[in-house]
């Protein structure tokens, strides 16, 4: 066989996939170098997007059978880093940002774990319109939603069926919807399989949330609980140690019990609790007349018993569970209405709670002392912030 030329190599190269960007690595101008022997045997450099690229061996493999193909007697293959002009060019030319530096988390402010002791309080609706209401007052926000058996946020936001991209630096990148950025385990399983991952794999699938994905720069990073104290609680205690603790509740007495153990799980793996929020409480017909369907108070006295602020009494309202069922988050559709009132109050208290970022570049100061003592809801007790 005749000597390879440079136009075959590279064009036997094309057959060279990045499975993770979906592209030749020709097209991606990963093919650093070529150098062809006067006997056929061939050196091709490949430049990876990052030194521990975990399919580099996948490339190994399939350089060498490509320039094979192609007629080389022998093949090496060896590997180097894209420059970041190199990596810059890289992103524009798939139309992709996310350049997060290593620390994964680096750039988000603050994370707030939503969690009570059990399901069907409305975790995931309140973490849902939380986000919504977060993102309409110009924070920068993400979801995480942690209920890896029971994700229900996918379907909160009117996502269904998008995977999420890969950036050039092999980062998951979140979906988008109504101006928050979301991942959920719902993005990577089938519809309404169940997923049985315990112990080590959900561990790592929960690291994998928080390291591998690119969130990118972000004021609040809520993350939807599991119902209960389990195995994600304690994992994302550990990889989340500055987090602190939502704590939703419904207002009758037994559930206060319940959310009680959600605390203490909370103080045991010394994640702060930044406050309760009442969830469920009382309807009010179009006439006014009142239905304290599941109690009254219940909130305010768990919150004073945790001696943390009560960030807000939710009401039932039909339209909540409407919009949480049409994908759209109610704060976003119908701000009007008493439940999104609530949320967008609690939000505000949520902002209030937080550490302020002094602006540094910013030509205008955050308006962050304005919307706390307006905010704050009846009985509520602020700490001064900073
Ligand atoms: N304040 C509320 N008014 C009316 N329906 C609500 C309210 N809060 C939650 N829901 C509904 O209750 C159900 C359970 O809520 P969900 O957020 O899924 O709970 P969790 O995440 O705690 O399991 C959903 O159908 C939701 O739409
Ligand atoms: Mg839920």
């Amino acid at each position: 066989m005749a000597i390879p030329t440079r136009d075959a190599l590279l064009q036997s190269l094309t057959a060279v996939i990045d499975p993770e960007l979906r592209e030749n690595i020709v097209e991606l101008g990963m093919v650093r170098s070529i150098e062809i022997a006067d006997d056929g045997a061939v050196a091709i450099t490949v430049s990876l997007t990052t030194a521990g690229c975990p399919i580099r061996n996948h490339f190994q493999t399939a350089v060498v059978k490509a320039a094979q193909e192609a007629g080389a007697t022998k093949v090496s293959v060896a590997f180097d880093v894209l420059s970041d002009n190199e990596k810059g060019a890289l992103q524009k030319k798939l139309g992709r940002s996310g350049n997060l530096p290593s620390g994964a988390l680096a750039q988000v402010q603050n994370v707030v774990c939503v969690g009570s002791g059990k399901g069907g309080v409305g975790k995931s609706t309140l973490t849902s319109n939380l986000a919504a209401a977060l993102a309409a007052d110009g924070k920068k926000v993400g979801i995480l939603d942690a209920d890896v058996w029971g994700y229900s946020i996918p379907r909160m936001f009117g996502l269904g069926g998008d995977r999420p991209p890969v950036s050039p630096e092999r980062k998951i990148l979140p979906l988008e919807a109504h101006g928050v950025k979301i991942m959920s385990i719902g993005f990577f399983v089938q519809e309404d399989s169940a997923v049985v991952w315990r112990g080590p794999m959900l561990h790592k699938a929960l690291t994998q949330f928080l390291e591998d994905v690119d969130w990118g720069e972000l004021d609040f990073l809520l993350v939807d609980l599991p119902p209960g104290t389990g195995d994600v609680s304690m994992t994302l205690a550990q990889l989340l140690p500055d987090a602190k603790f939502l704590l939703v509740t419904t207002p009758q007495p037994t559930a206060q019990k319940v959310a009680r153990r959600a605390a203490e799980m909370a103080h045991k793996v010394q994640l702060e609790i930044a406050g309760v929020v009442e969830n469920m409480s009382v309807f009010t017909t179009p006439s006014g007349e009142r239905f304290p369907i599941f109690g009254e108070g219940g909130g305010q006295e768990l919150a004073d018993e945790l001696d943390v602020p009560l960030l807000g009494k939710v009401p039932l309202t039909m339209p909540l569970r409407e919009q949480a069922d049409a994908g759209a988050p109610l704060v976003g559709t119908d701000p009007d209405d008493p439940a999104a009132q609530a949320i967008r109050q609690a939000a505000r208290g949520l902002i209030a709670l937080m550490p302020v970022e002094l602006p540094v570049l910013s030509a205008a100061p955050t308006p962050a002392i304005e919307v706390i003592p307006a905010a704050a809801p009846s009985g509520m007790s602020l700490p001064m912030a900073g």
